[in-house]
């Protein structure tokens, strides 16, 4: 009997290969760059299954090109690269890598917001600089964390991790989300705010809001505005939930304290771009998940997704598909 034809767009870490090998015949792009578009047309024209990264554009002309596609697995937890509604409308299951990458990305996140919050990098720089000299009493003065209060951007399963470390650090926490969440609340003493309200109480804003239509430039100039000029902002969502323009003016003109980023826009940042020449602005190039044991943990789990997909059995983690 013939083995369906599985595409991998890169190739990933652990066992993924060895799992989707087990049923399938796999091709893997097989550079350390991202797959060029006409190549990935091309390949997918005998596809049943689609291995893809969050690099590649999953959309109706990918669609088009792929006509015995049947299962796409993302190997991240955000699906904006993927039309979900057109894989629907051709019945193709798509699968995320969720709750396995939670407590990674949570952790990156603090590590931004303490980063930014105590001006590390800052620093780190002026010891490798030689200019550490004395002690002074006014140098490098940063923002408390500790019993200040922390407003999560959209509490879903990574917000949530991230409010729970709040706890640690005796912050009052407050979130939006696209309504109150009575177990968080009840948990962690966590309160519903509106969006304007949010931003104008916290002192330190985490973003982890999935990217849609509705959330793309939620941050824009006047949701920066609200912001006490103490606080500071970290991204570890996507980059277009925020605007980047209107954040380089912010921090330029130092309207808020800082900001972390792990995602920008556009993404990778060019390395002459205005962001990276802000002392208060910190960057990394989205590692959220990067442990090995988170990526390994993704890669099976997008594997296992892709393997049900082609044996017609409910993915283990299937994307939600939006209303037709
Ligand atoms: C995701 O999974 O969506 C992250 O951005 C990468 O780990």
């Amino acid at each position: 009997m013939s083995r369906p034809m599985v595409v991998v767009t890169r190739r990933p870490p652990g066992r993924a290969l060895e799992i989707l090998e087990g049923v399938a015949d796999v091709w893997v792009w097989p550079e350390d760059t991202e797959i060029p578009r006409e190549v990935l047309l091309e390949r997918v024209r005998d596809a049943e299954g689609l291995y893809s990264m969050l690099s590649e554009r999953i959309d109706e002309e990918l669609l088009d090109a792929a006509p015995r596609l049947r299962v796409v697995s993302n190997m991240a937890v955000g699906v904006d690269n993927v039309d979900l509604a057109a894989c629907a409308r051709r019945g193709i299951a798509v699968g995320h890598t969720p709750d396995v990458l939670t407590e990674a990305t949570a952790d990156l996140a603090w590590a931004l917001l303490l980063t930014v919050a105590r001006r590390v990098v800052e620093g780190v720089d002026h010891v490798r600089q030689g200019r550490w000299t004395r002690w002074e009493p006014g140098l490098l003065l940063g923002v408390d964390v500790y019993g200040t209060t922390l407003g999560i951007v959209g509490l879903g399963r990574i917000g949530t991790a991230v409010a729970r470390r709040g706890r640690g650090f005796d912050m009052e926490i407050r979130y939006t989300a696209r309504g109150p969440k009575p177990d968080v609340e009840a948990e962690l003493a966590a309160r519903y705010r509106e969006l304007d309200e949010l931003l104008a109480e916290a002192d330190h804003v985490v973003v982890t809001a999935a990217l849609t239509e509705e959330t793309r430039g939620l941050i824009d100039a006047a949701a920066l505005a609200r912001m006490k000029p103490t606080a500071t902002l970290v991204n570890v969502a996507r980059g277009p939930l925020v605007d980047t323009e209107a954040l380089v003016a912010a921090l330029r003109e130092g309207r808020i304290f800082g900001a972390g980023l792990d995602v920008t826009d556009p993404e990778p940042l060019p390395p002459d771009h205005p962001l990276l020449a802000l002392p208060n602005c910190v960057v990394v190039p989205h590692v959220g998940s990067a442990t090995r044991r988170t990526r390994e943990a993704m890669a099976e789990l997008a594997a296992e997704n892709l393997v049900a997909g082609l044996e017609g059995r409910p993915l283990p983690a299937p994307c939600p598909f939006p209303e037709l």
